[in-house]
């Protein structure tokens, strides 16, 4: 079999980033820069890489970030004042509250405490609503990013057999919307899915987001099919590696993303672009 196309995501995610940094100059000389508000809820330690990543190349793109740390032992209420303060806060256009949230706090009151209009994650049910009705409305990072990238390289999924691997808030459920929403016959496996494997061969386009490293090998993939790894685990030696078996899948697929670069990247360019679009909608233009 011939090379895989190789899903590039740092270059794809690049360029998108470009293009977003105008936008951003041409909003600076009307007086605002879009601003970005992270808050992080304890010291998960992959948690506060992504945050560090958020925040840096929310800066190089020209937009004002603000991160709010917070320790894991926080009260719910005082997490919602926060909240209710950045909603009010003129130079914030979007927030984002970093998962996993500590246990003792309720993920849903927090994410419907944010403003719809600053959802930048797309998590609240009005934007997952939207989502679902084909209405405007955020769109979840990850999920955006991977149709963004597939998108990029001419990959229309219309008539596709799509497998979702798993069916996270974060990427699972809204993935499924968006595959069906571009013409896809959607399947979605999770973990009471009696043979994932079985389901998954029979897939055109695979998107893996199960959480467990290397768990998609060459057996579950069928020879021409599109893979993307939405999985990020870092091996003992510190190297990063997804959901998907790279070595033994890459040869037998027709385009695949690599784990680091693939999607990672996409989903951060997407918040990029949210909160950009949240400042535009916020009349600083
Ligand atoms: N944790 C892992 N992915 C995400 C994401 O896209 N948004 C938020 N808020 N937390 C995450």
């Amino acid at each position: 079999m011939e090379q895989p196309i190789r899903l590039d995501g740092a270059r794809v995610s690049a360029a998108i980033l470009e293009q977003q940094k105008q936008l951003c100059s041409a909003l600076a000389v009307h007086g605002r820069r879009p601003g970005l508000a992270v808050v992080i809820v304890g010291d998960d330690p992959a948690s506060h890489v992504y945050v560090r990543n958020k925040r840096a190349v929310g800066e190089r793109t020209g937009l004002y970030v603000a991160v709010y740390t917070m320790p894991a032992d926080v009260a719910q209420a005082v997490l919602l004042e926060l909240i209710a303060a950045l909603n009010a806060d003129d130079r914030v256009d979007g927030i984002l509250v970093q998962k996993p949230l500590p246990p003792h706090i309720d993920a849903q009151v927090v994410t419907e405490a944010i403003v719809v209009h600053k959802d930048v994650d797309g998590f609240h049910p009005y934007n997952q609503g939207q989502l679902w009705n084909g209405g405007e409305g955020f769109v979840p990072c990850t999920p955006a990013g991977v149709m963004a990238l597939l998108d990029h390289y001419g990959l229309s999924v219309a008539g596709l057999h799509a497998v979702v691997l798993g069916r996270s808030h974060i990427v699972g459920k809204p993935m499924a919307a968006l595959l069906l929403a571009a013409q896809a016959t959607v399947t979605v496996c999770h973990s009471h899915t009696r043979d994932s494997a079985a389901v998954c061969r029979q897939a055109d386009i695979v998107i893996a987001a199960i959480g467990k490293r290397g768990c998609v090998t060459e057996q579950w993939v069928r020879p021409g099919a599109i893979v993307v790894d939405v999985g990020i685990h870092r091996r003992a030696d510190g190297t990063l590696c997804g959901d998907v078996a790279y070595d033994a899948v890459a040869p037998i697929a027709k385009a695949i993303t690599p784990v680091p670069g693939g999607v990672g990247p996409m989903t951060i360019a997407m918040l990029i672009v949210n909160t950009v679009r949240a400042a535009q909608k916020a009349g600083c233009v």
